[in-house]
């Protein structure tokens, strides 16, 4: 049996000592942090007095909050229900029209073979990528194109025939019922008449000089070509049935009665949207090169669309519309290419000499025409 060593126990204690005060020692650093922490430093003290009081002197530049851009609603909230069922389809049909309407469709064959989808980008949930957030809760609405009232099923029908430059759809066919369940589907949430940041396509800084074809071909050569090919007739999918790379041109495009054929829409749509991948956060092309480009495809070969009953109040006609008559004194070159800041200073100048009334029904036409700005803001 071992004795107990007094030596030993010693020890122990001054251990223990020891440990006691490296115990106090780190409490008092925690202690000391945590005081900071909530007390702050006498010096971040200063600074936070400092900014306080700058909050109340008037900002250098006012802050702008962006409103926040819109989301689709989850597709994994769609019911397993008849609805549901409904609402998929519509979403199948816009992302693979060529599957039902195309020139191998399994319905009928009455379109160029181009997707809703290759326009409308995510199944039209993509923001600044011609999404339909705004269809459902302004439409029906007056348009100017048509100086009718519209439904849901016109305007697709619209692009059906335009865009797609194809037939009409039955209105009362379940495929047409069912883009309508969709597009109401996309805009839940969405307040009656309201259009959400980002929706449709964006209105973009217009140049000072017409737009140039001859640039545009070169940047249609650097950062188009290796999608939608050196003769921009694009690339079918292996099955040949939908597009792999979309058409910009030629037979199988769209019309030109069809909104991209107005460079305003094209130009817009190509600066947040292409080449492929980029968005409004990453543009990859500057706002002259998407006018440019626009120029080049758009005056190139395509089917030319019904339009001459298009816009029956020639004063509602788009400042890029290239098709006359219009009531300025403007050539059509200069409608399509712009440079537009003189016919919108012709238009201003006749309106401020034009009686009152005759003003007020101006401002109410822009207002009512729905396809010069779609997303909401003028141009
Ligand atoms: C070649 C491109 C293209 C294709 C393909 C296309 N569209 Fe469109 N669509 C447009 C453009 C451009 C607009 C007008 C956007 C604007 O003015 O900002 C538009 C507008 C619309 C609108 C009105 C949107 C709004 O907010 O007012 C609907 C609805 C629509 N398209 C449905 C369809 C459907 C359904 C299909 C397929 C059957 C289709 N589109 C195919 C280019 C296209
Ligand atoms: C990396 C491939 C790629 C490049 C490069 C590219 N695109 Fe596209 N583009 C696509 C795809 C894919 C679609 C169809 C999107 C879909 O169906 O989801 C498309 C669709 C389009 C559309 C609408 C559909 C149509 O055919 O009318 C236009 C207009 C367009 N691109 C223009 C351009 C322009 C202009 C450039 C060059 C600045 C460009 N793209 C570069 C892949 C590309």
């Amino acid at each position: 049996m071992k004795t107990p060593d007094p030596g030993k126990d010693h020890h122990l204690a001054s251990v223990i000592h020891r440990l006691l005060m490296l115990v106090i020692v780190l409490l008092l650093i925690i202690g000391g942090l945590i005081y900071t922490l909530v007390f702050g430093t006498p010096h971040l003290e200063a600074e936070r007095t400092e900014r306080s009081a700058d909050a109340f002197s008037p900002p250098v530049s006012p802050v702008v909050i962006a409103p926040k851009v819109w989301t689709a609603p989850d597709t994994m909230a769609i019911k397993a229900d008849e609805e549901g069922k409904q609402i998929r389809y519509g979403r199948d049909l816009i992302a693979n029209t060529a599957r039902y309407f195309g020139p191998e469709g399994s319905v009928s064959h009455s379109t160029n073979g181009m997707n809703c989808q290759n326009c409308h980008l995510d199944a039209g949930t993509k923001p600044f990528g011609n999404n339909y957030s705004g269809v459902s809760s302004t439409y029906p609405k007056f348009r100017e194109r048509s100086g009718k009232t519209e439904s849901i099923s016109k305007r697709v029908n619209d692009c059906f025939e335009r865009s797609l430059n194809g037939k009409a759809v039955d209105t009362t066919s379940k495929e047409m019922k069912a883009i309508l369940a969709y597009m109401h589907w996309l805009g839940t949430g969405v307040k009656k008449g309201a259009k959400p940041a980002g929706c449709g396509i964006e209105d973009i800084a217009m140049l000072d000089r017409p737009a140039d074809a001859e640039k545009g071909k070169n940047i249609f050569n650097a950062k188009c070509i290796s999608c939608h090919g050196t003769d921009g007739q694009g690339k079918k999918n292996a099955d040949g049935i939908a597009y792999q790379y979309p058409p910009l041109w030629g037979a199988h495009s769209y019309n030109t009665g069809a909104g991209l054929y107005r460079l305003t829409r094209f130009a817009g749509y190509v600066k947040n949207n292409m080449p492929w991948g980029a968005s409004k956060e990453t543009p990859q092309l500057s706002n002259e090169e998407a006018w440019d480009v626009a120029a080049y495809v758009n005056s190139q070969p395509r089917p030319s669309g019904k339009i001459d009953k298009d816009w029956p109040r020639l004063a509602a006609k788009p400042i890029d519309n290239p098709f006359g008559p219009y009531v300025d004194p403007f050539s059509e070159e200069q409608h399509k290419y712009g440079p537009y800041a003189p016919i919108k200073t012709w238009v201003k100048k006749q309106g401020q000499e034009a009686e009152n009334s005759g003003r007020r029904q101006e401002e109410q036409s822009e207002k009512q025409s729905g396809e010069r700005t779609t997303s909401g803001r003028k141009q």
